[in-house]
């Protein structure tokens, strides 16, 4: 078994220090293989950057796959070529993905978009009993991998949900709680998160379709207690300036999974969180794929996200990519704290996100088998840890030290 027990009940996935999975008894002892790491959709924008961090941040072999002939990426030095492999697979292709996977120390799906592909990634690495950290999958996969659990648990650990938004969305008010947070109790948390980009094709598919909540559409609302609010759109708007280059926004009420669980774990009261797309186009596009409900069917979806492909490519022409997290904890005393998160860049920051997971589970720092969104995945203080390094991220603390920015601030 693949399997080290670490504390009782709680079995931790056991990969070596360097990655390789053990496999004892195949051979006799246990053996050590260098860990080969499956990138599904090696050749999007994610995946490119989840490859490019591995390579420079493991000695891990990489498999790129593909649904056409690909060459090597050109961006790869000499010495990385040897370490990746390129393989032709369609997900939809059940025996050969599991054929890949079962190859595999750990995969990573960068396949989009993610309400096509649904839960066959998840459910081939159960089956190959290999890890897996998903680029996507949100709420409809999460759903659907925690109603199988009941009767045919994961093996191996599967973290979904990994990247900026859900991802770190929901890591950045995690270790706020964690380095800040532990010794009181915090009765509100309000997060609000906005970002622009030239969204692929793939990635804005993935976001018209969560505009309708992924197919549970609450409209605009929050959270007190376990009961959810509604609010008229009116009143669900809230500005909030965010440093430079970002500046002032405003962002509307929207449920968010990962919030909600992120509360509920941490006995919160009252949840508000707040998204924006800010590019200018991509937030018109936003509003009126909103208003025609084009998150209704994959067909309207597929038209709302050639819209914003080509709308967020055109703000781009004059704007450069960010993103921000804004994260306000308020104590039962009274007092309360906060802190702001942003980023120059998403889909790099997308694919070191999850470059960061992944080696986290090789080296062990994972946890067991089960279903988790990243912030139940990993340690919060040293996964911010490993991102500062990586030079991406500032984080900005409270807003009367605005201005004062802080790089790589611990708590
Ligand atoms: N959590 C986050 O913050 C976050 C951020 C960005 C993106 N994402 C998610 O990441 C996913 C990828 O986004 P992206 O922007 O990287 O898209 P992308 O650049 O279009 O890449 C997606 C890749 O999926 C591959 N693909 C599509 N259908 C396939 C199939 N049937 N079998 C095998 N491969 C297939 C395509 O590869 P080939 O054409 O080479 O076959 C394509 O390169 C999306 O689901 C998106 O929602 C999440």
């Amino acid at each position: 078994m693949d399997i080290l027990k670490t504390t009782p009940g709680r079995p931790k996935f056991f990969l070596t220090p360097s990655g390789g999975r053990a496999r004892g008894g195949r051979s006799g002892g246990a053996q050590h293989d260098a860990p080969r790491i499956l990138i599904l959709g090696g050749y999007g924008r994610v995946g490119q950057e989840v490859a490019r961090y591995l390579l420079k941040a493991t000695d891990a072999k990489l498999v790129l796959s593909s649904r056409t002939p690909r060459p090597v990426p050109h961006w790869m030095a000499p010495a990385s070529r040897a370490r990746a492999d390129i393989t032709m697979l369609d997900v939809f292709d059940h025996h050969a993905l599991l054929a890949e996977c079962m190859r595999a120390s750990l995969v990573i799906n960068c396949v989009g978009p993610s309400g096509i592909v649904g839960d066959r990634v998840a459910v081939a690495c159960k089956q190959a009993r290999v890890p897996l950290v998903d680029a996507g999958g949100y709420d409809p996969l999460l759903r659907s991998l925690e109603q199988a659990e009941e009767n045919d648990p994961t093996p191996v650990p599967l973290v979904i949900n990994v990247g900026l938004l859900p991802g770190l969305s929901g890591l950045f008010p995690q270790w706020l709680l964690d380095v800040r947070g532990n010794k009181q109790a915090v009765d509100e948390l309000d997060v609000c998160y906005v970002g622009r980009d030239a969204w692929t094709y793939h990635s804005a598919w993935d976001i018209v379709s969560s505009l309708g909540g992924f197919g549970v559409d609450r409209g605009c609302c929050y959270l007190s207690g376990r009961e959810i609010v509604r609010v008229p759109m009116r009143k669900a708007t809230r500005r909030i300036a965010f440093p430079d280059p970002i500046g002032k926004v405003s962002a509307m009420l929207i449920h968010a999974e990962e919030i909600a669980r992120l509360a509920q774990q941490r006995r919160i009261n009252t949840v508000r969180v707040y998204g924006a797309n800010i590019g200018p186009r991509a937030t018109l596009v936003c509003m009126l794929a909103k208003i025609l409900r084009l998150h209704r069917s994959p067909e309207r979806i597929a038209t709302g996200a050639r819209w914003l492909a080509r709308a967020s490519a055109r703000d781009m022409r004059t704007l450069e990519p960010a993103y921000g997290i804004h994260v306000d904890l308020r104590y039962r005393d009274g007092s309360s704290d906060s802190a702001t998160l942003t980023l120059a860049d998403t889909y790099r920051a997308t694919g070191t996100v999850i470059g960061i997971t992944a080696h986290m589970l090789l080296e062990g720092h994972g946890p067991g088998p089960g279903v988790f969104l990243l912030h139940d995945a990993v340690q919060s203080d040293r996964f911010m840890q490993c991102l500062r390094k990586e030079g991406l991220l500032e984080i900005h603390p409270r807003p009367e030290t605005a201005g004062m920015i802080l790089k790589g601030v611990t708590a």
